[in-house]
C-alpha cells in the first residue's frame, strides 16, 4: 500500500470510528443496588448458615461404634446442599458491593475466591459426588480463612497471620 492510500484508509477508519462513537448509546446508569445488610449481617444471615449446611452434609463422626462416614443420602439432602452452595456463591458477589467492600483490590480477589469455592461445591453437589463435595468443602473453608487472615485479624487474636 502506498502512503497516499494508507492515509486515505486511515482517514476513512477515523471517520468510521467517530461515527460509531456518535451512534453509541449513552453510558448505562449503574443498577440501583443498595447494600442494606452490614457485612456482619451478611456473614450471619447467609454465609455462616449455608457454609454449615455444606460442612455438616459430608464427613466423619466419632460414634460409639467408631468412626462413621456421613454424606447426603436422599435427593432432598442433595438439593439442600445445592441451594446452600448457590447462596454462598452469590454472597461472594454481595460482599463486593459498595458499602461492604473494604477496598478495590485484595478484597475483590478474596470475594472472587468465595464465588469460585461456592461454584465448585455446587458442581460437586450437582454431580452427587460425596468425596468431591468433601474436598470442595475444604476449599470453601480455605476461601473463608484467606479473607479472615487479611481483614479480620485485628478482631480475632486467635487467628495467626501467615503473610
Ligand atoms: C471477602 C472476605 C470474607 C470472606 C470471603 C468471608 N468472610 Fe467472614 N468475615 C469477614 C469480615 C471482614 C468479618 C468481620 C465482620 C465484622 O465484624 O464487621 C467476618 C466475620 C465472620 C465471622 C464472625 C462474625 C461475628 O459475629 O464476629 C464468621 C463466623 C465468619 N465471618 C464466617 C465466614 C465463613 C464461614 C466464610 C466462608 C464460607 C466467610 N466468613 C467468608 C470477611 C469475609
Amino acid at each position: 500500500m502506498n502512503s497516499g492510500a494508507f492515509l486515505r484508509l486511515s482517514a476513512a477508519l477515523l471517520a468510521l470510528v467517530s461515527l460509531l462513537n456518535c451512534a453509541a448509546p449513552p453510558a448505562k446508569a449503574p443498577p440501583p443496588y443498595r447494600a442494606v445488610a452490614t457485612l456482619e449481617e451478611v456473614m450471619h444471615g447467609m454465609v455462616i448458615p449455608n457454609a454449615q449446611t455444606v460442612w455438616q452434609s459430608v464427613g466423619m463422626v466419632n460414634t460409639a461404634k467408631g468412626m462413621e462416614e456421613f454424606q447426603p443420602k436422599t435427593e432432598d439432602d442433595w438439593i439442600r446442599v445445592e441451594a446452600a452452595a448457590v447462596t454462598l456463591t452469590e454472597s461472594g458477589n454481595l460482599l463486593m458491593m459498595d458499602g461492604r467492600a473494604k477496598d478495590n483490590a485484595k478484597w475483590m480477589e478474596l470475594c472472587q475466591g468465595l464465588v469460585k469455592a461456592g461454584e465448585s461445591v455446587h458442581q460437586a453437589a450437582k454431580k452427587r459426588d460425596p468425596s468431591e463435595l468433601f474436598t470442595r468443602g475444604g476449599d470453601l473453608f480455605d476461601a473463608c480463612q484467606a479473607c479472615h487472615f487479611t481483614y479480620r485479624f485485628e478482631k480475632d487474636p486467635t487467628v495467626i497471620r501467615t503473610h
